[in-house]
């Protein structure tokens, strides 16, 4: 088992790692948990598949909404409201996100405001939620105006990974987590980078004991971060980086045909091009992380968008501050920064550039 320890004073806490840790009552998250009230949050393809398995390890009710990113809303969030009232949850209760990153930002969102907070547990069991979502405490909902544009800093007290879950996640939902990952090598690790680019067959045929190892090095990695700047007013926006111009693609596509892990790894493209037509990075190490998206079976380019539209939609990003253009590139593998000099005509030819 890999333990991290999440650094934030009087609200550090720890991410424990396993294959099949979940299969056996856990002695840490038993310590949290006591005899206190649960309400268990998840959606119904996960609850389909692992209610009776978490059952057996967390005494709790549940609230259960509809699979799908559409359903992380206000109005879920009023029926898990309703059904912590109704299991009786009071303030010394706990609130548990089980799923994906939805189940995990929405539950996140209810724990930190029902009777004005109370404690909250991450059992994340997509990649991306593993390596990503269930760290850092971001939680939130969806507007019909925006994505994630409600919601809270709400750290858990514990976060539980069990790589055993990963196997009945579907492929392309691996995929989008692996994009993820190749993005915390590129901006913060180059020997991880190495390490991914060695083991690309262990990453592509699901080697359980692998895929603990690289979670537990993006959860330090992301650890370090939030550590760093919990609240997103400096280093934490690195984490961004291929976002701006992911969320442009997803935003066009409607949220639906491209997914965000794709839109990532096509956004990494154009931002990595684009570091090599400023000369802030050497070609070289763009061609690297070209092909190992390309070996994951990531994609790197799209075809039915206009570049002038999705540079219109980057300038719409709620990341975005003033009227600068502010994007994180890296200057080489494991190393990127934010730079605001960026020029519109540099941008828009970089986006070009991606279209098949
Ligand atoms: N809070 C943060 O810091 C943060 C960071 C990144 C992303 N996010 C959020 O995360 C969300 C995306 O998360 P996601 O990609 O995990 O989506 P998701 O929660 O919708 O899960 C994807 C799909 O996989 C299913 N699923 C989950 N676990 C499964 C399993 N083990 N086996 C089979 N099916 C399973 C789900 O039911 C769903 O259909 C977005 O809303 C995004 O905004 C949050
Ligand atoms: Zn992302």
């Amino acid at each position: 088992m890999k333990k991290i320890k999440v650094d934030l004073g009087e609200r550090a806490y720890d991410i424990l790692i396993s294959a099949g840790i979940t299969n056996s009552p856990i002695k840490e998250l038993n310590d949290i948990l006591g005899e206190r009230k649960i309400l268990t949050v998840t959606d119904t393809n996960v609850s389909e598949i692992y209610k009776l398995h978490i059952s057996q390890i967390i005494d709790s009710e549940f609230s259960i909404f509809q699979a799908g990113e559409e359903n992380k809303t206000l109005e879920t969030m009023g029926k898990i409201y309703h059904d912590a009232v109704c299991a009786g949850l009071n303030r010394k209760s706990v609130i548990t996100g089980f799923g994906g990153g939805v189940s995990g930002d929405i539950a996140g969102f209810a724990a930190s405001s029902y009777m004005r907070g109370i404690d909250f547990v991450q059992i994340p069991t997509t990649l991306l939620a593993m390596v990503d979502s269930s760290v850092g405490g971001k939680t939130g909902v969806d507007l019909p105006e925006g994505k994630n544009l409600v919601g809270a800093f709400w750290q858990p007290q514990i976060v539980i990974i069990d790589t055993h879950f990963l196997q009945t996640l579907p492929k392309r939902e691996i995929l989008c987590g692996l994009a993820e990952i190749v993005k915390y090598a590129v901006i913060m690790d180059s020997d991880f980078f190495d390490l991914l680019e060695q083991n690309v067959d262990k990453l592509i045929n699901l080697d359980l004991e692998f895929y603990e190892k690289i979670i537990a090095k993006c959860c330090e990695l992301k650890a370090y971060v939030v550590k760093e700047d919990e609240k997103e007013n400096g280093l934490r926006a690195i984490l961004n980086y291929g976002h701006t111009f992911g969320h442009a693609i997803e935003k066009e596509a409607n949220y639906g045909e491209i997914q965000h892990g794709e839109g990532v790894s096509i956004g990494m493209s154009i931002a990595a091009d684009l570091a090599v037509n400023v000369r802030y990075m050497q070609k070289e190490d763009a061609i690297r992380q070209e092909n190992l998206l390309k070996q994951l079976g990531l994609p790197t380019s799209y075809s039915n968008f206009q570049p002038e539209k999705l540079f219109e939609n980057m300038s719409s990003d709620k990341k975005k501050q003033d009227s600068k253009t502010r994007l994180i590139l890296p200057s080489q593998i494991g190393i990127a920064s934010l730079l605001d000099y960026i020029t519109k005509e540099d941008i828009i030819s970089a986006i070009r550039g991606r279209k098949n």
